[in-house]
């Protein structure tokens, strides 16, 4: 197919003032679904005032659709392909899209997600369900406009849910520091703790929170597919947070359940989901993970499963935590404290950390404690957190179960 002539550079098209012209590098992402423009791709037009609806084109003119403009890290997010409006019609045809790809959940559960952003086609925007409470979580300040249209439709979606929240996180490569807030749209606006039914157990969690409700939903497929394997094991799960695996594997038989946070907070309401659910809660440990599994590994205390599913970051008096850098000693760590032939259970949700490099420092740690691994079974996020390939971004979840054997001896000469 031949080339078009190339424009002649000294008539570019003026942007309109609702323009944004974008780079070719830009168009060429668009066209293939990924909704975000950079500022470093935006060639003319703005700068717009964020929340402003603005149209994109390419350098030729070709019109790439409407999307929200923003400050910051983002330039825009652009949320349908035509020149079409950005009204409660529209949101309502978006959220309907997702509800129908999420027909198919698991049974017993209440807790689950409605909209996972970009991979629904909504930039930006994500929908929690609790129980009969809605979450709606925006990324930045600039899309509150389009958060009340996704909450109504959300609400219409489902029937006539109870308290619909809309909350705010904040990237940290956001440059605006503005506070997060949590807001009430609709309801009750007591913030309040409610229990939701995860795979038939119960958990309390608190919706006013956002993203720190207390029940990472994006883990239920990982609870359900490890729930046989549970049975007579000796756990230790770390970065515990209010106990979700602890729980679960409690209820389908573990014989002894350790869980290990750095905060008393969350080990709190870690008891109170045993409670909930007429389980004994084990060994509740506030802790740093790595001075546990120091203890563990001299007092000769050994375990069968080991979860291991930190945050990006964290710090404690003990030290820092960095899953970029961190991890093969981690690894390590826990693998000195695992009996031959038991399972650790890694989980990394460090979009940045390719698979690759995700393997390959678990294999470095194997290699400092004088073990192998080997991957028997991977898992993912389930249909309500689906990961559209054209947003490679979407791709952050990594869920490995390893059997951890020690390191054959060198056969001799
Ligand atoms: C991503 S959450 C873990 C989610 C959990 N696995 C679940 O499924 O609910 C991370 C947790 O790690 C804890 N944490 C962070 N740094 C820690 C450290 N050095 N030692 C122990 N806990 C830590 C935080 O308090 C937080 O509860």
């Amino acid at each position: 197919m031949a080339r078009p002539p190339p424009r002649p550079a000294s008539a570019p098209p003026r942007a309109a003032s609702d323009e944004l012209v974008v780079n070719a590098y830009s168009t060429g992402w668009l066209k293939r679904g990924f909704p975000w423009v950079y500022p470093t791709e935006v060639l003319r037009g703005g700068p717009p005032t964020p929340g402003e609806l603005v149209r994109l084109r390419g350098e030729g003119g070709t019109s790439l659709g409407r999307a929200v403009a923003d400050r910051g890290w983002i330039a825009a997010r652009r949320f349908r392909r035509d020149d079409g409006p950005l009204d409660a019609a529209f949101f309502a045809e978006r959220v309907g899209l997702a509800a129908a790809r999420r027909t198919e959940r698991e049974p017993d559960t209440d807790a689950w997600r409605l909209v996972n952003a970009e991979s629904d086609d909504l930039p930006g925007v994500r929908v929690d369900v609790w129980g009969a409470d809605l979450v709606v979580t925006l990324d930045s300040p600039s899309l509150r406009g389009v958060g009340q249209l996704v909450a109504d439709a959300a609400r219409a979606q489902l029937g006539a849910p109870g308290t619909t929240w809309l909350a705010e996180r904040r990237d940290p490569r956001d440059t605006e520091r503005t506070a997060a807030a949590t807001r009430t749209l609709h309801g009750d606006p007591a913030p309040r703790d409610v229990v939701v039914t995860e795979l038939g157990l119960r958990y309390e969690v608190r919706p006013a929170l956002g993203k720190d409700a207390g029940l990472f939903t994006d883990m239920r497929t990982n609870r359900a597919w490890m729930a046989p394997h549970w049975k007579g094991s000796r756990v230790l799960n770390l970065f515990a947070h209010t106990g979700a695996f602890s729980v679960s594997a409690r209820a389908h038989g573990a014989a002894e359940v350790v869980s290990v946070d750095l905060s008393e907070g969350y080990l709190a309401r870690a008891r109170r989901n045993f409670d909930l659910n007429g389980l004994d809660a084990g060994e509740l440990i506030a802790e740093d993970c790595f001075r546990t599994l120091d203890r563990f590994r001299r007092q000769g205390r050994r375990f069968d499963r080991i979860v291991v599913d930190p945050p990006g970051f964290s710090h404690s008096e003990a030290g820092t935590w960095q899953g970029e850098k961190d991890w093969a000693r981690l690894a390590a760590a826990c693998l000195r404290v695992l009996d031959p032939g038991g399972w650790l259970i890694a989980a990394s949700n460090l979009g940045s950390q390719s698979p690759k490099a995700f393997g390959g420092a678990l294999q470095e740690g194997a290699e400092r404690a004088g073990m192998e691994l080997r991957l028997c079974h991977e898992g993912t996020p389930g249909v309500d957190h689906p990961a559209a390939l054209h947003f490679p971004e979407a791709r952050y979840s990594k869920f490995w179960v390893m059997e951890a054997t020690p390191c054959l001896a060198a056969s001799p000469g």
